[in-house]
């Protein structure tokens, strides 16, 4: 949540601010801001705007501004004061010689205001943030230095931040440092970056360095100096930044979320992509080979995450326990600390994120972390948090994710618990056989996807019949419960239809009282081992006089004589069958959306990664 962006070098900063807040926008979007100091005179310039950041670039182009080859910017999701271009960031002193840009939480920020309006600081936002500049106008005007300043006041706060600073008392730096909210350096030619994620760096540098919470960092345009905040010396590693460009447009596509579902074709071949050892039934995940015994005998396998990634878990839940026989427990992250979680040492915990940095997974990996479980990540940014701090995961190689709505991630994180399922039950008393059969099904699932995303004109037609649905119930037993709370989160979040989620035999323990002729209801209702029984569900929809929409089995031609629309996909195997299943329910809640002329890719009070609590 929030986007930050930071330059320092010989260009001039203020395309490269704008550009990299583009590429961050889906972090946050209800406004934003640049601030820069000018290369000759010196002067420091802030512009902010309401809304999305094109409005902001306009705003810049309308401006005159001196060249500046020193400069932060930001884009916001509100936390603390309602968006407007006062609450927008930067935030800065009453001089105008100290700009500052945050993403985070500054728990102790009524304290830190109370004490600083007593030493006459007027506060003109509503935000947390504010405190900061304030509070390190008040220690640089005691004499300290830009970076003493951070460091002395930083120890005064309490809460998450990840912070750039720019001073014109010192026009040569930028100074940050993060706690709990991600950051990263981007390390150029004469020239420094500063970002939220690396997805800002890409065609600027394939060079740069993640901070880790408690560090600071001062940065001039020739060097970067890390120390922790209570002033340790410390030597940051240097990582190579492996995506390209292309992956982050959106090419010819009109929205991110659709190029993100077509891609599913190559996202989930790449998930799998060398690692099928298929004469041994088994998998390679190189991430956890070095702790796969202990893992094959934990007592409990325990999987964490918010979300579509915790809908994953769920899919993950009935893999793992059909085929490792280990008891599995799935948990919603931003709910695991708030109770005492009985977890210790003989358990192994999955902690599972798309981005790698929400706040919530974060916060019960620290708690497992704190019980002495293993902690794993399964995480899809390379060198996120979650990655970072876990002692051993795979990633999902989904390829970078843009839009809000989570797609492609969700269905690499399904082949991911596949091989891990495998994996572990090869080493437990899963056959050679069945080990080779799961990975088979799996290295023919991009076909199948490539079949699917050919009815993408008919399920269009049928969003069209639903375009003012007031409501939407999407019901699924066994494998494909959690797939009926994906199709009912995705149809909520982008199309702000309320729609719910729940195992199809639940329906008649209260939500059938909800259906008449306005309800439409959509059953994923492969031909497997509970498909009798989810048709006597549709036929209890039926007799109400509910709108039924299946996504049913290619062969299954007697369906039709229930159901008002049916979407006919491939088989495979039940484990498998989500990966399949919600990918009609991904494209039906794109085109309802898009009918009903939303904004598909940054949907109202969301932003993709979540770093707040
Ligand atoms: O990055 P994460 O996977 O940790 O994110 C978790 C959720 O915030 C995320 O899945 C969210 O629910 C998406 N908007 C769903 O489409």
């Amino acid at each position: 949540m929030c986007g930050i962006v930071g330059y320092i070098g010989e260009k001039n900063s203020i395309p490269i601010l704008i550009e990299g807040l583009k590429r961050l926008e889906y972090r946050g979007y209800d406004s934003a801001g640049i601030g820069v100091i000018s290369n000759e005179r010196k002067e420091t310039r802030v512009i902010k705007s309401l809304g999305k950041v094109s409005l902001l670039e306009d705003k810049v182009e309308q401006t005159s501004i001196d060249a500046s080859s020193l400069g932060i910017a930001h884009t916001r999701w509100a936390t603390h004061g309602e968006p407007s271009v006062v609450n927008a960031h930067p935030h800065f002193n009453k001089e105008e010689t100290l700009y500052l840009v945050h993403n985070g939480i500054i728990e102790n920020h009524t304290e830190i205001k109370a004490k600083l309006s007593k030493d006459g600081y007027e506060f003109v936002s509503e935000t947390d943030t504010e405190v900061l500049v304030h509070l390190f106008d008040s220690l640089m005007k005691k004499g300290n230095s830009l970076l003493k300043s951070v460091q002395i006041g930083l120890s005064e706060v309490r809460g998450t931040y990840g912070i750039s600073v720019i001073s014109k008392n010192e026009p040569d730096k930028i100074v940050v440092a993060k706690k709990g909210s991600p950051l990263v350096i981007g390390i150029g030619d004469g020239e420094h970056y500063v970002a939220s994620d690396v997805n800002a760096l890409i065609g600027h540098t394939s060079r740069c360095v993640y901070l880790d919470d408690g560090e600071i960092v001062e940065i001039t345009k020739d060097k970067f100096v890390a120390s922790t905040i209570d002033d340790k010396d410390i030597k940051k590693e240097v990582h190579e930044i492996s995506v390209e460009l292309d992956k982050i447009s959106k090419g010819d596509y009109p929205h991110y979320m659709l190029k993100e579902i077509f891609e599913q074709v190559n996202s989930v071949r790449d998930s799998f992509r060398g690692r099928i050892l298929m004469s041994e039934g088994t998998a390679k995940l190189g991430g956890i080979e070095r702790i796969a015994e202990r893992l094959a005998n934990s007592k409990r396998l325990l999987l964490s995450a918010c979300g579509t990634s915790w809908h994953a878990g769920l899919v993950g839940e009935y893999m793992l326990e059909q085929f490792t026989g280990i008891p599995v427990e799935v948990d919603y992250a931003s709910e695991f600390r708030y109770r005492n979680p009985i977890v210790d040492r003989n358990d192994s915990m999955f902690f599972i994120s798309q981005s790698g940095e929400t706040a919530d997974t974060l916060a019960a990996m620290k708690e497992a972390k704190r019980r002495d479980a293993l902690i794993l990540g399964l995480c899809n940014v390379v060198g996120s948090t979650i990655a970072r701090e876990s002692e051993a995961g795979v990633y999902v190689h989904a390829g970078p994710e843009i839009g809000v709505a989570s797609t492609k991630a969700f269905t690499s994180q399904l082949v991911v618990f596949a091989l891990i399922s495998v994996l572990i039950g090869r080493k437990r008393h899963l056959s050679l056989i069945d080990g080779q059969e799961i990975l088979r099904e799996l290295e023919a699932l991009p076909k199948k996807i490539e079949k699917i995303l050919k009815l993408n004109d008919q399920i269009e037609a049928i969003a069209e019949k639903f375009v003012d649905a007031k409501n939407f119930l999407y019901l699924g037993r066994g494998y494909n419960f959690p797939v009926a709370l994906e199709g009912a989160l995705k149809m909520k979040e982008i199309s702000y239809i309320h729609a719910e989620g729940y195992p199809a035999a639940e329906m008649k323990h209260g939500p059938i009282a909800l259906i008449d002729e306005n309800m439409p209801v959509v059953f994923i209702a492969p031909k497997d081992s509970v498909y009798d029984k989810v048709i006597t569900n549709i036929e209890e929809v039926k007799a109400r006089k509910g709108k039924i929409i299946a996504i049913a089995s290619e062969n299954d031609n007697e369906i039709d004589k229930l159901v008002d629309y049916s979407i006919k996909i491939p088989d495979t195997i039940r484990m498998l069958m989500p990966i399949l299943s919600v990918i009609p329910l991904q494209l039906l809640a794109y085109h309802v959306a898009v009918k009903r002329g939303l904004n598909v890719d940054q949907p109202r009070n969301l932003a993709k990664s979540v770093t707040v609590e």
